[in-house]
């Protein structure tokens, strides 16, 4: 949530600024601000709402785009305060010198506000990141770091922050407490920002800091510290993404460009990870030995939306393939109902960004336990990829759409080869292995067999995107499926929809069923489908338009539903793959449809980093 970016060099400041705003903006789009320090003053601007707004205005400013120096930006998702003008960042201290940018939270900021303004300290804004800028000020000495350094301890909370001071113009001061920051290493310049994605344009080379590390950057030079100012060494890491996979290319949303890499990014994902001569996986990041992973008895998956419905699917596959009574828990309650974690308690956080603020607290409730954890992330180097010390990453590239769609089915992959290797280890027989092993080998050419049927789901979702209700609705492995596909609807498209156990839909919501309530079937030819069929009646009988999901060629859904939209023929543990792809894609075509904001939906952020 919320993103910022920072530069120090020779070229002008603005243009590169703004340029990481906007491949930041799926952070947080409420409004945003930049601050450049270039002759003894900082200069800035700031704007409500998009990016673009703000670099209007900052073009409207006689010079500003050729301003050189250093500075910090900001694009933000409200917490404290409205999206206004005077609550965008950066924010400053009373004389315009100190100016600071911030991601999280300050959780006892009214305490330090009341502190200041009773010291005679005016505020500009309802933020609770104001008082870092006045507190920082408040200890300014003529050493941004030192100021910077001595204030920490009394924030309670998370933060990232970027601070610059007209008094030290080429430098930026940076330091992290649960909410990312990166360091971006250049030749003869540097960049901060709150995660890889604007870097990209500009190195490969990052140091991620750690919780508690303030560093001071210039165009040479990194100083980085630990806040009791004792020199800390971190490692160089190497961004293997090249800057194209941050970038829409040809076409209109990052979504649907997302939604047609899946081949790739799931072929990414199994690639070097199929043993077919045992009928297994190869999961090096797990790090557990095969007696290790005999003796586990217990799964516990955590994570967060799009992540927690893959996780729901998992939970089939680690029971079904590898007898293993598996729980999933919403990653936001599990530290709070105090989870049963046993010895051989097997806990797998799943994160995209691994920077999701719910997810990181499971992670470290599960560590103090003495679970074994083992993460499933897309961004390496990330605070969950860290703090779990073990785990596999997806290699799905960037994912910049705030809706979650190549990362999900890699997410379901990754889990179907983890149930693969657990059930090796227990009831799963080679040849059983070597037929998943080749079902899975197959994902990425059923997906592409969907993606060619794009211009069809389009039509259906033209059809249907007037209604303002939808229902989906599956069973076994495909109920996880109905719920991402209902949740890929209605944050996009702003329509309402629920995804629901078919069997539930007579306990409850048939009541609202009518000829404008369209529902959605996952009718996949697999065990369960004649039962999704007697649904299917219930729903047609009071008169609600059904689209299915079907098996190729599957006449008894193709004569009972009002519209189908086809899947290849494959396994039940492979089957959410291709319906889970149909659905984006029907979710896309209808907020297409509709008018809305694809990439950005209102109200929502790519990284939830506060509870
Ligand atoms: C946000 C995103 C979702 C994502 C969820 C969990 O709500 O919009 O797409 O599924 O966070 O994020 P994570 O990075 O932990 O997977």
């Amino acid at each position: 949530m919320c993103g910022i970016i920072g530069y120090v060099g020779k070229k002008c400041t603005a243009p590169i600024l703004i340029d990481g705003l906007k491949r930041l903006e799926y952070r947080g789009y409420d409004s945003a601000g930049l601050a450049i320090v270039s002759d003894g003053r900082i200069a800035s601007e700031k704007a409500v709402g998009k990016v673009k707004r703000m670099e209007d205005a900052a073009l409207a400013q006689p010079g500003f785009m050729k301003l050189c120096g250093c500075g910090i930006a900001h694009t933000r998702w409200a917490t404290h305060g409205a999206p206004s003008e005077v609550n965008a960042h950066p924010h400053f201290n009373m004389d315009h010198t100190i100016a600071v940018v911030h991601n999280g939270i300050i959780e006892n900021y009214q305490d330090l506000r009341r502190r200041l303004e009773a010291k005679g300290c005016k505020f500009a804004s309802q933020t609770d990141s104001e008082v870092i800028a006045h507190m920082i000020s408040e200890a300014y000495q003529g050493d941004l770091l030192a100021a910077t350094a001595a204030i920490l301890d009394q924030l309670n909370g998370t933060y990232g922050i970027a601070v610059v001071s007209s008094a030290q113009p080429g430098l930026i001061v940076v330091a992290r407490k649960g909410s990312p920051i990166v360091i971006g290493l250049g030749e003869g310049e540097n960049l901060v920002a709150s995660d890889v994605s604007p870097l990209l344009p500009h190195t490969r080379q990052v140091i991620y800091l750690e919780d508690g590390d303030i560093a001071a950057i210039t165009a040479e030079k990194v100083d980085l510290r630990s806040v009791k100012n004792v020199p800390v060494e971190r490692e160089v890491a190497k961004i293997d993404w090249d800057a194209g996979a941050a970038e829409k290319g040809n076409f209109a949303h990052f979504m649907l460009k997302e939604i047609f890499e899946q081949p790739e990014s799931i072929a990414n994902a199994i690639r070097g990870r199929v043993d077919h001569e045992l009928g297994s996986a190869i999961l090096n990041g797990m790090n557990l030995s095969p007696r290790e992973l005999a003796q586990i008895t217990h799964i516990v998956i955590a994570g967060c939306g799009s992540s927690m419905h893959a996780g729901l699917v998992g939970e089939y596959y680690f029971e079904d393939i590898a007898g293993i009574s598996t729980s999933v828990e919403q990653a936001a309650e599990f530290r709070y109902r105090n989870p049963i974690i046993e010895p051989n308690t097997l806990v797998i956080p799943i994160s995209q960004s691994g920077e999701t603020a719910d997810t990181i607290a499971a992670v470290r409730e599960a560590v103090q336990k003495g679970a074994i954890v083992t993460a499933i992330c897309n961004v390496v180097g990330s605070t969950i990829a860290r703090e779990a010390g073990r785990g596999v990453y997806l290699h799905a590239g960037p994912e910049i759409s705030v809706a979650s769609t190549k990362a999900f089915s890699s997410q379901v992959v990754m889990l179907l080869l983890f149930a693969l290797r657990l059930g090796r280890n227990r009831r799963f027989s080679r040849s059983d292995g070597m037929l998943l092993a080749n079902e899975i080998e197959r994902i990425p050419e059923l997906v592409r067999e969907v993606l060619a049927q794009a211009p069809q789901i389009e039509k259906i979702a033209k059809r249907y995107a007037h209604n303002e209700n939808f229902f989906f609705i599956g069973r076994g492995c495909l109920y996880p499926a109905a719920l991402e596909g209902a949740l890929k609807l209605k944050e996009i498209s702003y329509i309402h929809a629920e995804g629901y156990h078919a069997a539930e839909l007579k306990h409850g919501p048939i009541s609202l069923l009518d000829e404008h309530h369209p529902v959605v079937a996952l009718a996949n030819d697999i065990p369960g489908k004649d039962k999704i069929i007697g649904n299917i009646q219930e729903c047609r009988a009071r008169r609600a338009p059904v689209i299915a999901v079907a098996t190729r060629g599957d006449k008894q859904v193709l004569e009972m539903a009002d519209a189908v939209i086809e899947v290849p023929p494959c396994s039940r543990f492979v089957a959410p793959l291709p319906t889970a792809v149909a659905l984006q894609l029907l979710a896309y075509y209808t907020a297409v449809e509709r008018g809305c904001e694809v990439d950005q939906p209102r109200n929502l952020a790519k990284s939830v980093t506060v509870e």
